[in-house]
């Protein structure tokens, strides 16, 4: 974000009081730390062992375990004036494939004075279903405990404890009994209770700086332990601007770390190195380590949560006595929120992708996107008006450089009112988009959360009489600042009111939008200019009474839900959507895409953007980029161009830029950058087949499309803290350039198997750490023996306009001579494949034979047809003497040639080729060479 350009329209009190915060770069003081956050403070003041509770009235009932928690001395804890809570409810689940559940709250009928906050609409129904009656809990004495605990299983090879006393939860294999993850191994759990009425002299109102939060409930807040037992490194809980694997906060030698925070803020020039919460949290942790493989852990809750991770030796000096394994490697992590229940979920894995798989069963898989909006974006605050448009289209044109999609950010609005123009600057909108869309190419507006309170704006009329507002502590509508100027924000936790937001879209509603337009929603953290920390206060409510306090960080998500469902709704339920959102939560996968807000144009924050995007991938959210040449700023050529290099392997790539920074489409930088920033592109457009194909696991299995290397090569320790390289599926390895001028690069090659260079066909060793010499033409990516890779090798405008091209195979052999791969085609836009309407198919070379055969369909059929043929296999690594290849069926023979390896920006490699075997995508056929 950035303060409108013309401030002389704010009033003076904002002016004085936010303006500072936003013109100059991120200023810790704006934003909590822990010390000055109550619920952080305390929980962090814990000391291991100081929770006192015991689990008692134990039984099982409709298949869950459920308890009683109380103190050992009898009541649980006297609420302040007119209750005393007897004790909290406690309930163990199990669901298919290795998942514990566990919910703590306080419970109906104990006098509590509201019900706390349970999010809706995370947990997908089908997750639901497949839940496992418990049968059979066992009872059994843990370590020297005195007293009975109880066992359960939660699926083959593992079972779960709900230890009696001390109360501890915790999921252990059954043979060796060794534990995998655990809740208050350490005893520092803690449930405040929220209060009822004040005590005299009691005063549960909070000031930050000039704010002032009512609190009127109190403090309410829970914490535990979470331990995850033989792991090396956790990973995951986005969003931070940091490295994949997370530091330890707290610990021996650490001081002054702050825990890593989980509160959607619009963040100013946000850091490249700190545990600072941004735009979006998912409270989803998952270890990995070379004894027990990975293990995951999430808590559903949409409050701001603050998670320490424990360096060894942080409990130095305490007896930490819990701890029956105490021999057992682990890594221990305090989980703290304000507000909620304690609903969380533990993953067994013991895969890394067993735990992805695991986590998106319960939060859901990608939503397979249209194929053109895995293509190339070119975005910029703003193209001024329809002249821009048409002329930075044609620039693509006259460069030769493909690209889908146009954005418009929020200055196509008529004063900031989304879902409308500004007649000036852009007068025909339906015309504008209907040129682009005939050559296949659609364009994007923004629309954020921000009502303006304009009472001749539509939309404002309807929200303000029909009560969809979010309202301040005191009942009335809230308002707010934000780019309109004074605001109201669309209350989406409700479904009703979603729908009618969801109605927007339709093209009856948005005036000049057609079929081709899609959307950005962005400022849904919510950020509000003049708010605590540029956001909501915590005290506003939302519908049914919940405080915004207790829903924060699912705000986003449920606007971007709201949107996305207003796409499908808009085009009667057949064409995929298309949302870009800022802001996101567990289960945004579901409705679109995620970027990783305002970054700067300088290398550190080029560096950290893979990170960012891979534990955004390990935590469902595969289709994630961040700001090609960076937001803020004006980046060097140099660095454009490596962006444009890394970049085109984000699953969202789309280069965007503030309107303060020169222009910066491909073309402006010079000839030579041109043409490199044009191969980078070229070559995202070359691997689409191998993209969309990966979109596709992720939509079936959650496997995000990059992914860490440990993720492929889990018993690999040499690749537990690497970040800087990815894989892209399970296929290609890519090592970005982060420094400018950079002579060479070390990159480790994992596994036994050969690597080959994409571009120059060279085999590599694997299991070695390779100097490499760094070109200004391309980064170092190779493919891994073993696989192959789908490609379409043909230049065009735009993704559309390849649709019927043909499809080249490059196989890269192992040392068997085997490989294996897979293509996915579809429509590319309806929801068609979901009645089987696609081309599933996996090729397998071995014993000198290519085959492909379907996958995905039981009757081994498709009824999806698509004209595409195969034009060419290139086979890596085929050893000498193999002249021919016989295509079936047909009984065709061809010869095998040394053709180019053709991808841009190679230097005229020449590989063994099969040209033309014109075998049709859609069918079987095998190719024999010999
Ligand atoms: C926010 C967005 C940025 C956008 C700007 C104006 O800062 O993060 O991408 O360009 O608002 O809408």
């Amino acid at each position: 974000m950035k303060p409108p350009k013309n401030v002389t329209f704010f009033p003076l009190f904002f002016t004085l009081l936010v303006l500072p915060s936003l013109i100059s770069s991120w200023k810790k003081e704006e934003f909590r730390n822990c010390e000055e956050t109550p619920f952080c403070k305390r929980s962090r003041s814990k000391n291991p062992h100081s929770c006192t509770l015991i689990a008692t009235d134990v039984s099982v009932e409709n298949g869950d375990l459920v308890a009683k928690l109380v103190h050992k001395s009898g009541d649980l804890e006297k609420g302040s004036g007119n209750f005393t809570l007897k004790h909290l409810v406690v309930g163990v689940s199990v669901y298919k494939n290795g998942i514990l559940r566990l919910k703590i709250d306080e419970g109906p009928n104990l006098g509590v004075p509201k019900k706390r906050f349970e999010v809706p609409g995370v947990v997908v129904d089908e997750f639901l279903s497949g839940k496992v009656d418990l049968r059979g809990v066992l009872e059994e004495k843990i370590g020297d405990d005195l007293e009975e605990s109880w066992v359960f299983e939660v699926c083959d090879g593992y079972e779960g404890v709900l230890r009696r006393d001390p109360f501890e939860v915790f999921v252990r294999e059954k043979e060796g009994k060794s534990r995998v993850l655990g809740v208050n191994s350490n005893g520092l759990f803690d449930f405040e209770h929220m209060k009822g009425e004040k005590e005299e002299g009691e005063e549960w109102g909070e000031h930050f700086r000039s704010h002032f939060d009512s609190r009127p409930y109190g403090p309410q807040s829970i914490s535990f332990d979470v331990s995850f037992y033989g792991a090396d490194f956790v990973y995951g809980i986005p969003e931070h601007a940091t490295t994949l694997a997370l530091k330890p906060t707290r610990g021996p030698g650490i001081e002054h770390s702050e825990p890593y925070r989980l509160f959607n803020l619009d963040v100013f020039e946000y850091l490249h190195e700190s545990p600072f919460g941004l735009y979006g949290s998912i409270p989803f942790m998952m270890s990995h380590g070379k004894d027990k493989g990975s293990s995951g852990f999430f808590w559903l809750n949409a409050a701001e949560m603050q998670i320490d991770v424990l360096g060894s030796g942080w409990d130095a000096g305490s007896d930490n006595i819990a701890m029956v394994q105490s021999d057992q490697k682990r890594i221990d992590t305090l989980w703290m929120a304000e507000a909620g229940v304690v609903d969380t979920f533990f993953f067994v894995g013991p895969k890394p992708k067993d735990v992805v798989r695991q986590y998106t069963s319960v939060t859901g898989t990608a939503a397979m996107p249209q194929l053109f909006a895995t293509a190339y974006h070119q975005c910029r605050w703003n193209y001024r008006d329809e002249e821009d448009v048409y002329h930075v289209d044609a620039k693509f044109d006259e460069h030769d450089i493909p690209y889908d999609v146009l954005w418009l950010d929020i200055e196509h609005t008529d004063g900031k009112k989304y879902f409308t123009w500004d007649k000036l600057l852009f007068p025909n909108p339906e015309e504008m988009q209907k040129k682009l869309a005939s050559k296949g190419r659609r364009m994007v507006t923004i629309v954020d959360p921000h009502i303006k309170r304009d009472d001749s704006y539509y939309i404002h009329k309807e929200a303000s009489q029909k009560g969809y507002y979010v309202k301040d502590a005191s009942g009335k509508d809230f308002d707010g600042w934000c780019w309109p100027g004074s605001s109201s924000y669309i209350d989406m936790l409700s479904p009703e009111i979603r729908s009618w937001w969801g109605d927007k879209f339709s093209y009856d509603s948005y005036e000049g939008s057609t079929p081709s337009l899609y959307i950005w929603n962005d400022m849904n953290e919510p950020s509000v200019f003049n708010g605590p920390e540029v956001t909501m206060p915590r005290d506003a409510l939302h519908y049914g009474g919940v405080e915004h306090r207790e829903l924060h960080n699912a705000y986003g998500y449920y606007f971007h839900m709201a949107t996305s469902d207003g796409l499908v709704k808009r085009g009667n339920g057949k064409d995929r959507p298309f949302v870009l959102s800022r802001a996101f939560f567990p289960g945004s996968q579901r409705y679109g895409a995620v970027w990783t807000g305002d970054n700067t144009a300088d290398w550190d924050q080029l560096r950290v953007s893979i990170p960012m995007v891979l534990t955004l991938g390990l935590s469902g959210i595969s289709f994630s980029g961040a700001d090609i040449g960076g937001f803020f700023g004006n980046p060097e050529p140099e660095l454009l161009v490596r962006w444009y290099q890394v970049g085109a392997y984000y699953p969202f790539f789309r280069a965007h830029a503030h309107h303060d920074t020169k222009r910066r489409e491909p073309w402006l930088y010079g000839d030579r950058n041109t043409e490199l920033m044009s191969d980078a592109i070229h070559i995202r457009y070359t691997l689409l087949p191998y993209f969309y194909t990966l979109f596709r696991e992720a939509n079936t299995s959650g496997i995000p499309v990059i992914r860490p290397l440990w993720m492929e090569f889990p018993n690999d320790e040499k690749t537990f803290g690497i970040d800087e390289a990815f894989m892209v599926g399970n296929g290609l390895l890519v090592q970005g350039i982060y420094t400018a001028r950079a002579k060479d690069v070390s990159v480790y090659l994992p596994g036994e198997q050969l690597w080959y260079d994409l571009r120059s066909g060279t085999p590599f060793n694997g299991a070695q750490t390779h100097k490499f010499e760094v070109s200004e033409e391309n980064i170092p990516s190779f493919q891994r023996a073993g696989t192959i890779i789908p490609r379409k090798d043909r230049y065009r405008r735009s993704s559309t306009q390849m649709e019927h091209d043909p499809f080249t195979l490059v196989i890269a052999l192992n040392s068997s001579g085997a490989a294996e791969g897979e293509i996915y085609i579809d429509d590319g836009k309806s929801f068609e494949f979901k009645e089987g309407e696609y081309i599933h198919r996996r090729f397998t070379f071995a014993n000198g034979k290519l085959t492909s055969s379907d996958i995905g369909h039981s009757d081994g059929k498709s009824t999806y047809s698509s004209p595409c043929t195969l034009e060419r296999v290139i086979l890596l690594g085929l050893s000498p003497g193999y002249k021919t290849a016989l295509i079936e069926p047909g009984n065709k023979e061809v010869n095998i040639e040394l053709g180019p390896l053709r991808l841009r920006g190679g230097q005229g490699a020449v590989v063994p080729t099969i040209r033309k075997p014109n075998v049709r995508m859609a069918e079987d056929w095998s190719i024999q060479i010999s």
